[in-house]
């Protein structure tokens, strides 16, 4: 069923009598405490959970432990106006929530493709014993389809039964960066159910969304579903996101072979309304925290449930993002004018800058970055490689501290026989060709993202490299 919030949402007393219902999110990484600190901005009372002592501590401080743009200003705000509060007592969150968000991760696991579900397993056996009420356990986290059934199997073994505890699932759909934005605002929200009071609940624990979105006339379309379709919502996204990515990364490999250019080829295919142009740029691929593991957990998921086939295309999704980062290298061994046996180049003796560190710009989250994963290739073509990020130096160096790290862009690039340019922050993109060619031994680039102008670069002394172009 799909509706747009309805004028009379079904009404429901939350079990702790408050007026609203109150919000327990359990799990105080990058989802939940985006997640906690934005529902008290909507007004609500808000307790954030953790087992990590000083991730707690240091979010009840009013620092947030990534970078998001909007959110530290609005962790502030809403600690001083006693919305929210953060604990480390599974028991505290028990007495407190009327409706738990779960929010843990769902990391790939060592041995193999799938998601590893410990956390969510600890998360509902610890909390759950200390339930004194009904309460609603909602799945947040990014799960394989079946994981909403198994939770509420634990729920029933781990909770008081004449409590009634009852379980749902709405994934959520933020993007780092406009993380803040895509709570507040999103353009979707999805209630895996089974009972009409889970349905209630939910409404009334999203209200002030609806409220928001009517004072700005806008629709939130809701989609009030079953549980299997609901988890698989989340996965079906992201797998036909990162799809599109290395699409339009298969026709980069086909333009460097035939001449063509490949932003050229997105613009003219994007202007199709039924292909869109968004999600279509060209590059190393795409990374982060949740593409690489969500489409590799999918398909381990639909092996287990006899339709592996089905997503065996993800497989090669994979592989040509994989490839993407590789051919910087053959790229960089090509500009430098020394060959690339199997083994790779040998660039020993060339210094090579890294601009970018991040999956993506405007985080500071090194987790599965192509960029990253570019500099480690580099770093073993013997090659002295410098890397500049304006957020990640933290996170990159700890991930990878064998390469040498720049303060700022000038000092970065500064003696560099080849610059590559690996994620699209601002500064890059508005970085000034000229000055930047006079500190640099060799006006060399690797445009691994598409994002400059190479008319600019060239005519202010630069030999330039597009990705497929
Ligand atoms: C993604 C989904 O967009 C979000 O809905 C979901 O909730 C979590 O996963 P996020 O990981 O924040 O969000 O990043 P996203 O903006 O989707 O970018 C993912 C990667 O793809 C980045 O490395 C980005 O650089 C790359 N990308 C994106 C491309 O290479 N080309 C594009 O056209 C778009």
């Amino acid at each position: 069923m799909t509706l747009v919030y309805p004028s009379n949402p079904p009404a429901v007393v939350p079990p702790s009598k408050a007026p609203r219902p109150r919000l327990a999110f359990v799990g105080t990484g990058y989802l939940g405490a985006t997640y906690a600190i934005c529902f008290a901005e909507l007004g609500y009372e808000v307790v954030g959970f953790d087992v990590d002592e000083p991730k707690v501590a240091k979010l009840a401080a009013g620092q947030v432990p990534f970078h998001e743009p909007g959110l530290d200003e609005l962790l502030r705000k809403n600690l001083a106006a006693e919305r929210l509060r953060f604990t480390t007592s599974y028991e505290d969150v028990a007495d407190f929530g009327d409706i738990h968000f779960i929010c843990v991760g769902t990391p790939q696991r060592a041995d193999g493709m799938a998601a590893d579900l410990s956390y969510i397993e600890r998360a509902v056996t610890n909390l759950t014993p200390h339930l004194r009420r009904k309460a609603l356990i909602v799945g947040k986290s990014t799960v394989p389809v079946g994981t909403a059934e198994w939770v509420q199997q634990l729920v029933a073994k781990h909770a008081d039964p004449a409590l009634g505890v009852e379980v749902a699932w709405s994934p959520e759909f933020l993007q780092e960066g406009y993380a803040v934005e895509d709570v507040l605002r999103p353009n979707r929200v999805v209630f895996g159910i089974k009972s009409d009071w889970a349905t209630a609940m939910l409404y009334s624990a999203h209200k002030g969304v609806f409220e928001l979105a009517t004072t700005e006339d806008r629709e939130v379309p809701v989609v009030v579903t079953d549980f299997a379709t609901a988890e698989l919502t989340k996965v079906a996204a992201n797998a036909f996101l990162a799809t599109k990515i290395s699409f339009i990364n298969a026709m980069a490999e086909v333009c460097e072979a035939s001449g063509g250019d490949v932003t050229m080829l997105a613009r003219a295919i994007g202007y199709d309304a039924r292909i869109g142009n968004r999600f279509l740029r060209a590059g190393i691929g795409f990374g982060g925290g949740c593409l690489p593991k969500d489409i590799r957990a999918f398909q381990a998921r639909a092996q287990e449930l006899g339709v592996g086939e089905a997503l065996r295309f993800l497989y090669e999704v994979d592989l040509i993002n994989q490839r993407r980062r590789q051919r910087v290298v053959r790229l960089a061994a090509k500009l430098l004018d020394r060959p690339c046996g199997p083994a790779g180049p040998d660039l020993s003796g060339l210094r090579i800058t890294a601009l970018g560190a991040t999956f993506k710009p405007n985080s500071d989250d090194v987790r599965d970055s192509p960029a990253l994963s570019v500099v480690r290739k580099l770093a073993r073509t013997g090659a002295d490689v410098v890397v500049f990020d304006p957020e990640g130096t933290e996170n990159a160096r700890q991930a990878v501290p064998n390469v040498l790290y720049a303060s700022t862009l000038g000092d970065a690039v500064t003696g560099a026989d080849l610059v590559c340019l690996l994620t699209e922050w601002e500064e890059f993109r508005n970085a000034d060709p000229r000055a930047l060619a006079e500190l640099v031994r060799s006006p060399r680039m690797i445009d691994g993202r598409n994002c400059l102008d190479p008319a600019l670069w060239t005519s202010a002394g630069w030999t330039y490299f597009g990705m497929g172009r």
